[in-house]
């Protein structure tokens, strides 16, 4: 773990914590129950004092809204639901003003199937933009090309009886894959990241960044030899087969490396970031994608936290094996919630959530949160008429539905949590217990989840230690304890995580003695003798100690 020492040149998405916006769910501001730009910019003024120092906006871009907005029809504007290109620019002018940074959600792998791109390809065979898709000829008996499947169920290829036949789609029927084999398609899609970085953005999150890169001769995926262990979220029959042949192709690494230098490019003027959704949870293969000379994406997004079993020995492992995957100068980054998870407070439960957001903003490397994580926002109940995700209309029952995680921002208690006026119902359900549970609540309370939060992010900006230290793992606590002593300089963070309900008595003689500055429970600070170190149930504690070498 050489290369995990402290670093003391840092760019602002290493330092910083970027914090993620579901733009239809944060603050409706013309009354139509959807969020929308203006009501972001509304709300600039609370994320500076939150403390974050990057937003994160999932797609705005026209669409269907098949999936709300990651079906993208046109790449180079913004969906009329959200406002336009001057609200946008607007936003963007408005954040910087803010020390804020702007990431724009950027979807290569697949377009709507009403994108003009698609309408041209599918409307002949001979049409110019007929290979900017993957179509395929049927099997001799009719059958799909190959055995590969949706994610969301059923065959990944889709019919087209007027052409005869097949596109693919890694989705949904009406999101049909690009065809980055084609060299029009990588410059229409380059321009596109031009066209927004030349806007001021600050950086992209690529999604479904490794399926761009399929095999070029279609093989069968080889079956799952162990379909009931997933790393991820269970798929149905997804999971049956392995995933070797339609995505992660090698040949994806030529194509991050030539988006990285154009991204290099625009950062001689401002440094600009690439983060990659990557569901790989092999820590070496998934740490290929920073590039074998750190060419390639600046961060691979790290979901570990976010399916790892609850326990101090499970969490330590993933946190160790990421940091010795990665190469020589490579920057860890942590997501502990999304718009497709389980709400982390639903997942390991109230009182955890506040340990699991002191790990997250300790951890060395880049945190992502989740917009309603800081205050505790929960997993809500979605009546059967109310559903809207079509992963769980497609694959009804198996639980990848992610309309409990999108719930609308609780703002207040006032009627519709302040998220958008009375006179409208909002797109999705309100939590039933917003009157509580609520920034304007929580702000008034000082024991509350969003003070926490708000004090651990601003001691991390104060802390070199926090923000760009070395992390050592400490042997010898309790099994149900992670300790960690972040380091940069001389200045010393020692984290002791207590990941259970019962209380735990940690013994760290050689630590010397040392000063409690936050507990998660937000109720202590001060002089503490390490050798004799008591953690309540649930507790974090951040604990300045004495540089001893
Ligand atoms: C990614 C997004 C998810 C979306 C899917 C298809 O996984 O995070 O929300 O549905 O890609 O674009
Ligand atoms: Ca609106």
């Amino acid at each position: 773990m050489g290369h995990n020492a402290g670093q003391a040149q840092t760019y602002w998405w290493q330092q910083g914590v970027i914090y993620q916006i579901y733009p239809r769910s944060f603050k409706d501001s013309n009354g139509d129950g959807i969020g929308d730009l203006p009501g972001i910019i509304a709300k600039l003024d609370y994320l500076t004092w939150l403390g974050v120092d990057a937003i994160w906006l999932s797609p705005i871009y026209p669409s269907p809204m098949v999936d709300f907005g990651y079906d993208v029809s046109n790449f180079t504007d913004i969906d009329p639901v959200f406002g336009d290109l001057a609200a946008f620019d607007t936003l963007v002018a408005q954040a910087h003003q803010h020390d804020l940074k702007v990431i724009m959600d950027y979807v290569p792998n697949h377009t709507s199937d009403r994108h003009p791109w698609f309408i041209a390809s599918r409307s002949a065979r001979h049409n110019p933009k007929r290979d900017w898709y993957i179509w395929a000829d049927p099997r001799p008996d009719g059958s799909p090309p190959n055995n590969w499947l949706a994610s969301w169920g059923g065959s990944a290829w889709e019919w087209d009886a007027a052409t005869q036949q097949y596109y693919l789609h890694s989705y949904h029927k009406a999101m049909p894959d690009l065809n980055w084999r084609n060299q029009d398609v990588k410059e229409a899609m380059f321009d596109v990241v031009r066209f927004w970085l030349d806007r001021g953005v600050d950086g992209l999150r690529i999604d479904s960044a490794q399926h761009i890169m399929k095999d070029p001769q279609l093989r069968d995926n080889p079956p799952n030899p162990n379909p009931n262990v997933t790393a991820h979220k269970p798929l149905g029959d997804y999971d049956s087969q392995l995933h070797l042949y339609d995505k992660g192709h090698p040949d994806i690494h030529a194509v991050y490396r030539e988006f990285r230098q154009l991204l290099d490019i625009y950062s001689t003027s401002s440094p600009r970031v690439a983060l990659g959704e990557m569901h790989i949870y092999d820590w070496p293969l998934w740490a290929r994608y920073y590039g074998a000379q750190l060419d390639e994406l600046h961060m691979p997004l790290n979901f570990g936290l976010v399916s790892v079993p609850w326990n101090a020995g499970a969490v330590r492992h993933l946190v160790d094996s990421v940091e010795a995957a990665l190469p020589p100068g490579a920057w860890p980054n942590y997501v502990l919630g999304n718009h497709d998870e389980p709400r982390v407070a639903t997942r390991i439960g109230q009182q955890q959530a506040r340990v699991g957001m002191m790990l997250l903003l300790t951890l060395r490397g880049t945190p992502t949160l989740y917009y309603g994580d800081e205050i505790g926002m929960h997993n809500v109940d979605i009546p059967p008429l109310s559903i809207q995700d079509p992963s769980e209309k497609n694959l009804p029952g198996i639980g990848p539905g992610r309309d409990p995680e999108r719930t609308p921002m609780q703002w207040d208690d006032s009627p519709h949590a302040g998220f958008c006026s009375s006179a409208v119902e909002p797109w999705l359900p309100i939590a039933p217990d917003y009157t509580q549970v609520n920034v304007a609540a929580q702000h008034a309370d000082r024991h509350s989840m969003l003070s926490l939060a708000h004090a651990l992010l601003q001691m991390r900006r104060a802390t070199p230690a926090l923000a760009v230290g070395s992390y050592t793992p400490i042997d010898g606590a309790p099994a149900d304890c992670f300790v960690y002593v972040r380091r940069f300089e001389n200045q010393r963070r020692l984290i002791a995580l207590n990941l259970s309900g019962d209380e735990q008595q940690l013994q760290l003689p050689t630590m010397g003695s040392g000063r409690i500055l936050i507990s998660t429970h937000l109720d202590r600070e001060g002089p503490v003798d390490l050798a004799s170190l008591h953690l309540r149930s649930d507790e974090g504690c951040i604990i300045e100690v004495e540089d001893t070498l």
